[in-house]
Protein backbone atom coordinates (compact mmCIF):
# COMPACT_ATOMS: atom_id res chain seq x y z
CA UNK A 1 0.00 0.00 0.00
CA UNK A 2 1.26 3.58 -0.96
CA UNK A 3 1.86 5.85 1.75
CA UNK A 4 -0.24 9.03 0.62
CA UNK A 5 2.14 12.38 0.41
CA UNK A 6 1.54 14.95 2.53
CA UNK A 7 0.69 18.56 1.44
CA UNK A 8 4.50 19.77 1.43
CA UNK A 9 5.28 16.65 -0.23
CA UNK A 10 3.11 17.27 -2.82
CA UNK A 11 3.99 20.67 -3.45
CA UNK A 12 7.66 19.69 -3.38
CA UNK A 13 6.83 17.58 -6.34
CA UNK A 14 4.73 19.86 -8.76
CA UNK A 15 6.77 22.72 -8.01
CA UNK A 16 10.13 20.74 -8.76
CA UNK A 17 7.88 19.54 -12.13
CA UNK A 18 6.74 23.19 -13.21
CA UNK A 19 10.20 24.27 -12.42
CA UNK A 20 11.46 22.06 -14.69
CA UNK A 21 9.77 22.83 -17.78
CA UNK A 22 10.44 26.38 -16.94
CA UNK A 23 14.75 26.15 -16.74
CA UNK A 24 14.71 24.25 -19.97
CA UNK A 25 12.86 26.97 -21.72
CA UNK A 26 14.72 29.81 -20.15
CA UNK A 27 18.18 27.81 -21.36
CA UNK A 28 19.38 28.26 -25.01
CA UNK A 29 18.04 25.62 -27.32
CA UNK A 30 20.55 22.49 -28.10
CA UNK A 31 19.92 23.15 -31.55
CA UNK A 32 21.72 26.68 -31.34
CA UNK A 33 24.70 27.22 -32.34
CA UNK A 34 27.25 26.84 -30.47
CA UNK A 35 25.24 23.07 -30.39
CA UNK A 36 27.81 21.34 -27.71
CA UNK A 37 28.36 23.78 -25.88
CA UNK A 38 24.26 24.34 -25.44
CA UNK A 39 23.85 20.92 -25.04
CA UNK A 40 26.27 20.65 -22.25
CA UNK A 41 25.03 23.45 -20.30
CA UNK A 42 21.54 21.53 -20.73
CA UNK A 43 23.29 18.39 -19.09
CA UNK A 44 24.99 20.48 -16.41
CA UNK A 45 21.11 22.38 -15.51
CA UNK A 46 18.42 19.54 -16.15
CA UNK A 47 17.15 16.24 -14.86
CA UNK A 48 19.13 16.10 -11.95
CA UNK A 49 19.68 17.75 -8.51
CA UNK A 50 17.21 18.78 -5.55
CA UNK A 51 15.73 22.10 -6.54
CA UNK A 52 16.45 22.98 -2.83
CA UNK A 53 17.05 26.93 -4.22
CA UNK A 54 13.72 27.20 -6.27
CA UNK A 55 11.97 25.86 -3.53
CA UNK A 56 13.14 28.50 -1.42
CA UNK A 57 12.46 31.10 -3.87
CA UNK A 58 8.70 29.91 -4.61
CA UNK A 59 8.39 29.00 -0.48
CA UNK A 60 9.35 32.76 0.38
CA UNK A 61 7.77 34.28 -2.18
CA UNK A 62 4.06 32.65 -1.71
CA UNK A 63 4.91 34.47 1.38
CA UNK A 64 4.69 37.61 0.41
CA UNK A 65 2.24 36.93 -2.56
CA UNK A 66 5.12 36.85 -5.49
CA UNK A 67 4.01 36.61 -8.58
CA UNK A 68 5.29 33.10 -10.31
CA UNK A 69 6.51 34.68 -13.23
CA UNK A 70 8.80 36.79 -11.23
CA UNK A 71 9.54 33.68 -8.75
CA UNK A 72 10.48 31.61 -11.87
CA UNK A 73 13.11 33.83 -13.17
CA UNK A 74 14.55 34.42 -9.44
CA UNK A 75 15.06 30.42 -8.95
CA UNK A 76 16.28 29.79 -12.50
CA UNK A 77 18.72 32.42 -12.12
CA UNK A 78 19.80 30.95 -9.10
CA UNK A 79 19.44 27.40 -10.20
CA UNK A 80 21.78 28.16 -12.92
CA UNK A 81 24.77 30.13 -11.03
CA UNK A 82 24.46 26.65 -8.33
CA UNK A 83 24.52 23.76 -11.52
CA UNK A 84 27.99 26.13 -12.74
CA UNK A 85 29.24 26.06 -9.18
CA UNK A 86 28.82 22.57 -9.19
CA UNK A 87 30.17 22.13 -12.54
CA UNK A 88 33.30 24.19 -11.71
CA UNK A 89 33.71 22.62 -8.27
CA UNK A 90 34.37 19.19 -9.99
CA UNK A 91 36.54 19.75 -12.61
CA UNK A 92 40.40 18.17 -11.51
CA UNK A 93 41.78 22.13 -10.49
CA UNK A 94 38.84 21.59 -7.75
CA UNK A 95 37.47 18.82 -6.40
CA UNK A 96 38.51 16.39 -9.08
CA UNK A 97 35.03 14.34 -9.14
CA UNK A 98 33.74 12.46 -11.87
CA UNK A 99 30.49 11.77 -10.51
CA UNK A 100 27.46 14.24 -10.04
CA UNK A 101 23.20 14.35 -9.81
CA UNK A 102 24.08 10.47 -10.62
CA UNK A 103 25.95 11.32 -14.24
CA UNK A 104 29.32 11.89 -15.20
CA UNK A 105 30.54 14.76 -14.63
CA UNK A 106 30.59 17.65 -17.14
CA UNK A 107 34.47 17.39 -17.95
CA UNK A 108 34.29 13.64 -17.64
CA UNK A 109 31.00 13.89 -20.44
CA UNK A 110 32.48 16.42 -22.22
CA UNK A 111 35.78 17.88 -21.68
CA UNK A 112 37.56 20.50 -19.23
CA UNK A 113 37.71 23.30 -21.37
CA UNK A 114 33.54 22.81 -22.23
CA UNK A 115 33.31 22.85 -17.98
CA UNK A 116 35.14 25.90 -17.80
CA UNK A 117 32.85 27.51 -20.90
CA UNK A 118 29.66 25.76 -19.28
CA UNK A 119 30.15 27.26 -16.27
CA UNK A 120 30.96 30.57 -17.34
CA UNK A 121 27.86 30.27 -19.87
CA UNK A 122 25.57 29.30 -17.17
CA UNK A 123 26.40 32.36 -15.13
CA UNK A 124 25.93 34.78 -17.53
CA UNK A 125 22.75 33.18 -18.78
CA UNK A 126 21.84 33.53 -14.83
CA UNK A 127 21.89 37.72 -15.20
CA UNK A 128 20.33 37.58 -18.17
CA UNK A 129 17.20 35.56 -17.13
CA UNK A 130 16.90 38.33 -14.54
CA UNK A 131 17.80 41.13 -16.42
CA UNK A 132 15.02 40.10 -19.33
CA UNK A 133 11.94 39.39 -16.67
CA UNK A 134 9.04 41.93 -16.49
CA UNK A 135 10.00 43.05 -13.22
CA UNK A 136 10.37 46.83 -12.01
CA UNK A 137 13.55 48.13 -13.66
CA UNK A 138 14.07 48.63 -9.33
CA UNK A 139 13.34 44.87 -8.45
CA UNK A 140 15.51 43.87 -11.21
CA UNK A 141 18.49 45.99 -9.78
CA UNK A 142 18.13 44.83 -6.61
CA UNK A 143 18.06 40.98 -7.53
CA UNK A 144 20.69 41.42 -9.91
CA UNK A 145 22.86 42.90 -7.19
CA UNK A 146 21.95 40.60 -4.52
CA UNK A 147 23.14 37.60 -6.99
CA UNK A 148 26.04 38.92 -7.72
CA UNK A 149 27.05 39.62 -4.13
CA UNK A 150 25.80 35.82 -3.52
CA UNK A 151 28.02 34.33 -5.97
CA UNK A 152 31.05 36.33 -6.36
CA UNK A 153 34.27 36.88 -4.21
CA UNK A 154 32.13 38.14 -1.18
CA UNK A 155 29.99 35.21 -1.26
CA UNK A 156 30.39 31.58 -3.19
CA UNK A 157 33.59 31.97 -5.35
CA UNK A 158 35.41 33.40 -2.26
CA UNK A 159 34.17 30.09 0.05
CA UNK A 160 35.39 28.23 -2.89
CA UNK A 161 39.09 29.96 -2.58
CA UNK A 162 39.24 29.22 1.12
CA UNK A 163 37.54 25.79 0.40
CA UNK A 164 40.73 25.26 -1.81
CA UNK A 165 43.17 27.59 0.43
CA UNK A 166 42.49 24.70 3.66
CA UNK A 167 43.15 21.72 2.21
CA UNK A 168 45.16 20.01 4.82
CA UNK A 169 44.76 22.87 7.37
CA UNK A 170 43.17 22.63 10.57
CA UNK A 171 40.56 25.49 10.45
CA UNK A 172 39.45 26.60 13.61
CA UNK A 173 35.78 26.69 13.92
CA UNK A 174 35.12 30.58 13.41
CA UNK A 175 36.68 30.05 10.07
CA UNK A 176 35.58 26.51 9.32
CA UNK A 177 31.75 28.69 9.79
CA UNK A 178 32.90 31.46 7.83
CA UNK A 179 34.65 29.19 4.65
CA UNK A 180 30.54 27.41 5.16
CA UNK A 181 28.38 29.85 5.24
CA UNK A 182 30.27 31.85 1.79
CA UNK A 183 30.76 28.45 -0.52
CA UNK A 184 27.06 27.63 0.50
CA UNK A 185 24.92 29.63 2.89
CA UNK A 186 25.27 32.93 0.30
CA UNK A 187 23.20 31.49 -2.46
CA UNK A 188 20.74 29.63 -0.42
CA UNK A 189 20.10 32.87 1.60
CA UNK A 190 19.70 35.01 -2.06
CA UNK A 191 17.51 32.35 -2.79
CA UNK A 192 14.90 33.07 0.45
CA UNK A 193 15.54 37.26 -0.29
CA UNK A 194 15.31 36.75 -3.96
CA UNK A 195 11.86 35.22 -3.79
CA UNK A 196 10.26 37.38 -0.77
CA UNK A 197 11.76 40.49 -2.72
CA UNK A 198 9.96 39.14 -5.74
CA UNK A 199 6.35 40.21 -3.63
CA UNK A 200 5.18 43.19 -1.43
CA UNK A 201 7.66 45.44 0.32
CA UNK A 202 9.17 44.08 3.17
CA UNK A 203 9.24 46.01 6.98
CA UNK A 204 12.72 45.83 8.14
CA UNK A 205 11.79 43.20 10.65
CA UNK A 206 10.34 40.86 7.80
CA UNK A 207 13.94 41.31 6.73
CA UNK A 208 15.53 40.59 9.80
CA UNK A 209 13.48 37.61 10.18
CA UNK A 210 14.49 36.11 7.25
CA UNK A 211 18.23 36.82 7.41
CA UNK A 212 18.23 35.09 10.87
CA UNK A 213 16.31 32.03 9.03
CA UNK A 214 17.92 32.05 5.66
CA UNK A 215 21.53 32.04 7.94
CA UNK A 216 20.70 29.26 10.02
CA UNK A 217 19.71 27.01 7.44
CA UNK A 218 22.71 27.93 4.82
CA UNK A 219 25.01 26.80 7.50
CA UNK A 220 22.85 23.83 8.25
CA UNK A 221 22.87 22.72 4.94
CA UNK A 222 26.46 22.71 4.07
CA UNK A 223 26.78 21.13 7.78
CA UNK A 224 24.89 18.39 6.66
CA UNK A 225 26.95 18.31 3.53
CA UNK A 226 29.92 17.49 5.22
CA UNK A 227 27.69 14.42 7.45
CA UNK A 228 26.19 13.07 4.48
CA UNK A 229 29.81 13.20 2.65
CA UNK A 230 30.80 10.92 5.37
CA UNK A 231 28.09 9.07 6.15
CA UNK A 232 25.98 8.33 2.91
CA UNK A 233 26.92 6.34 0.27
CA UNK A 234 28.06 7.11 -3.54
CA UNK A 235 24.84 5.46 -4.94
CA UNK A 236 22.39 8.00 -2.75
CA UNK A 237 24.11 10.64 -3.47
CA UNK A 238 24.94 10.65 -6.74
CA UNK A 239 28.06 12.25 -6.04
CA UNK A 240 31.15 10.70 -4.89
CA UNK A 241 30.69 9.60 -0.86
CA UNK A 242 33.72 9.78 1.42
CA UNK A 243 35.53 12.50 -0.91
CA UNK A 244 36.19 14.92 2.26
CA UNK A 245 38.25 12.84 4.01
CA UNK A 246 40.50 11.60 1.26
CA UNK A 247 41.23 14.93 0.36
CA UNK A 248 41.49 16.35 3.51
CA UNK A 249 39.28 18.70 3.23
CA UNK A 250 38.18 20.60 6.66
CA UNK A 251 34.77 20.12 7.19
CA UNK A 252 32.48 20.19 10.37
CA UNK A 253 32.61 16.25 10.62
CA UNK A 254 36.38 16.48 10.67
CA UNK A 255 36.58 19.42 13.40
CA UNK A 256 33.47 18.44 15.54
CA UNK A 257 32.89 14.92 14.76
CA UNK A 258 29.34 13.38 13.72
CA UNK A 259 27.32 13.38 16.59
CA UNK A 260 28.50 17.01 17.37
CA UNK A 261 27.89 17.90 13.44
CA UNK A 262 24.55 16.41 13.53
CA UNK A 263 23.54 18.26 17.08
CA UNK A 264 25.08 21.84 15.14
CA UNK A 265 22.33 20.78 12.30
CA UNK A 266 19.33 20.72 14.55
CA UNK A 267 19.92 23.40 16.63
CA UNK A 268 20.03 25.40 13.25
CA UNK A 269 16.97 23.84 12.14
CA UNK A 270 15.85 24.70 15.52
CA UNK A 271 17.21 28.51 15.47
CA UNK A 272 15.37 28.55 11.63
CA UNK A 273 11.94 27.76 13.37
CA UNK A 274 12.43 30.43 16.31
CA UNK A 275 12.89 32.98 13.30
CA UNK A 276 10.03 32.07 11.50
CA UNK A 277 7.82 32.43 14.47
CA UNK A 278 6.54 36.22 13.44
CA UNK A 279 4.60 34.78 10.41
CA UNK A 280 2.53 32.58 11.84
CA UNK A 281 1.05 29.69 10.24
CA UNK A 282 2.27 31.36 6.71
CA UNK A 283 5.45 30.23 6.88
CA UNK A 284 4.81 26.51 7.12
CA UNK A 285 6.63 25.72 3.79
CA UNK A 286 9.79 27.58 4.82
CA UNK A 287 9.64 25.68 8.38
CA UNK A 288 9.36 22.54 6.04
CA UNK A 289 12.06 23.23 4.22
CA UNK A 290 14.50 23.48 6.86
CA UNK A 291 13.26 20.42 8.03
CA UNK A 292 13.90 18.97 4.88
CA UNK A 293 17.82 20.70 4.77
CA UNK A 294 18.46 18.97 7.88
CA UNK A 295 16.79 15.68 7.72
CA UNK A 296 17.89 14.67 4.03
CA UNK A 297 19.68 11.63 3.33
CA UNK A 298 21.26 12.86 -0.05
C1 LIG B 1 25.68 20.50 -3.44
O1 LIG B 1 24.46 21.19 -3.45
C2 LIG B 1 26.79 21.47 -3.25
C3 LIG B 1 26.69 22.26 -2.04
C4 LIG B 1 26.52 23.54 -2.08
C5 LIG B 1 26.78 21.60 -0.75
P1 LIG B 1 23.09 20.41 -3.50
O2 LIG B 1 23.10 19.32 -2.47
O3 LIG B 1 21.97 21.37 -3.44
O4 LIG B 1 23.15 19.74 -4.93
P2 LIG B 1 21.97 19.37 -5.93
O5 LIG B 1 21.55 20.64 -6.58
O6 LIG B 1 20.86 18.74 -5.15
O7 LIG B 1 22.61 18.42 -6.92
C1 LIG C 1 30.84 22.93 -2.84
O1 LIG C 1 31.00 22.25 -1.67
C2 LIG C 1 29.96 24.07 -2.73
C3 LIG C 1 29.87 24.76 -4.03
C4 LIG C 1 29.96 26.02 -4.09
C5 LIG C 1 29.69 24.02 -5.26
P1 LIG C 1 31.37 20.74 -1.85
O2 LIG C 1 32.60 20.57 -2.65
O3 LIG C 1 31.34 20.09 -0.51
O4 LIG C 1 30.11 20.21 -2.68
P2 LIG C 1 29.93 18.73 -3.16
O5 LIG C 1 29.99 17.87 -1.93
O6 LIG C 1 31.02 18.42 -4.14
O7 LIG C 1 28.56 18.72 -3.77
MG1 LIG D 1 34.25 21.69 -3.17
MG1 LIG E 1 32.93 19.10 -4.25
MG1 LIG F 1 30.51 18.22 -0.04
Amino acid sequence: MSIPMSQFQAWMKSTQVEFEIALAHLLPASTRLPTRLHEAMRYAALDGGKRVRPLLVFAAGRLFDAPISLLTRAAAALEMIHAYSLVHDDMPCMDDDALRRGKPTVHVKYDEATALLVGDALQAQAFLVLAEGDASAECKLSMLQLLARAAGSTGMCGGQAIDLASVGLALKLDELEQMHRLKTGALLSASVLMGAMSGKALSDTEVSALDAYSNAIGLAFQVVDDVLDATADSATLGKTAGKDAVDNKPTYVSLLGLEASCALAEKLCHDAHQALLPFGEKAQLLRDLADLIVQRKA
